[in-house]
C-alpha cells in the first residue's frame, strides 16, 4: 500500500470514530475531547504526511483537503501556515479540533461579555492560551472565539477537522477587542 493510500485509510478511520462518538452523545466538551485525542493520534503518525505530498503555501497559509465528506459532512484538512501568519478574533459558527504534526501555533481563546444590543460592537475577553505543537491540539465548539498566530521561525503544520467543510462553511464572525467591534463575513452555508 502507498503513503497515500495509507493516509487515506486512517483520514477515513478517523472520521468514522469521530462519527461514532458523535452518534452516541453529539457535539458536547466530551465529545470534543475524545475527538482532539483521535486527531491528534492520527497527527502523531508523521510518516503518513511526508511534506513533499503537500505543497507549500503561495503566501501565508494554505489548506489541502485530506478528506470531505459528501453534502453536510464534515472537512479534514493538513493545514500549513506560514510563521508570523497571524488571525484576529474569530467565531467559525462551526466546531472544529486541531492538532499539530510540526511547528507552533499559539491560540488564545475569547469570551464574548457584552449583550450583543449593539450593532457592530462586541466586547471579548481572553479566557485562555493553548500552544498547539507536537503531542497537542485545541478543540472549540460551535461559537467558541480564538486567535491565533504562528510562533518560531517554521511552519506551523497540523490537521484541522471541522464540522462543515469549508467550501460550505458558515459566516466567520471576526472582533477587534481594541475597537470593541464586530463583523461578520459571508457565510457559504448555501454554496455548494
Ligand atoms: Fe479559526
Amino acid at each position: 500500500m502507498t503513503v497515500a493510500d495509507k493516509r487515506q485509510k486512517a483520514c477515513q478511520k478517523l472520521l468514522a470514530d469521530v462519527h461514532a462518538i458523535t452518534a452516541k452523545e453529539g457535539i458536547t466538551p466530551s465529545a470534543l475531547h475524545a475527538i482532539k485525542l483521535k486527531v491528534m493520534a492520527l497527527a502523531a503518525k508523521t510518516d503518513l504526511f511526508p511534506m513533499d505530498a503537500f505543497e507549500m503555501p503561495v503566501s501565508q497559509g494554505r489548506n489541502h483537503p485530506l478528506l470531505v465528506e459528501d453534502d453536510d459532512g464534515h472537512g479534514l484538512y493538513l493545514t500549513i501556515n506560514m510563521p508570523g501568519k497571524e488571525a484576529a478574533p474569530h467565531d467559525h459558527g462551526i466546531w472544529c479540533v486541531n492538532a499539530a504534526i510540526s511547528g507552533r501555533e499559539r491560540n488564545e481563546f475569547f469570551r464574548r461579555v457584552d449583550d450583543g444590543s449593539r450593532p457592530g460592537h462586541a466586547e471579548v475577553v481572553k479566557v485562555g492560551e493553548v500552544l498547539v505543537e507536537q503531542g497537542n491540539g485545541m478543540a472549540m465548539a460551535d461559537h467558541d472565539i480564538h486567535s491565533t498566530v504562528v510562533v518560531g521561525d517554521e511552519p506551523a503544520i497540523g490537521l484541522a477537522l471541522y464540522g462543515y467543510a469549508l467550501a460550505r462553511f458558515p459566516s466567520v464572525v471576526w472582533y477587534h477587542p481594541q475597537f470593541a467591534s464586530i463583523r461578520a463575513g459571508a457565510s457559504r452555508r448555501h454554496a455548494a
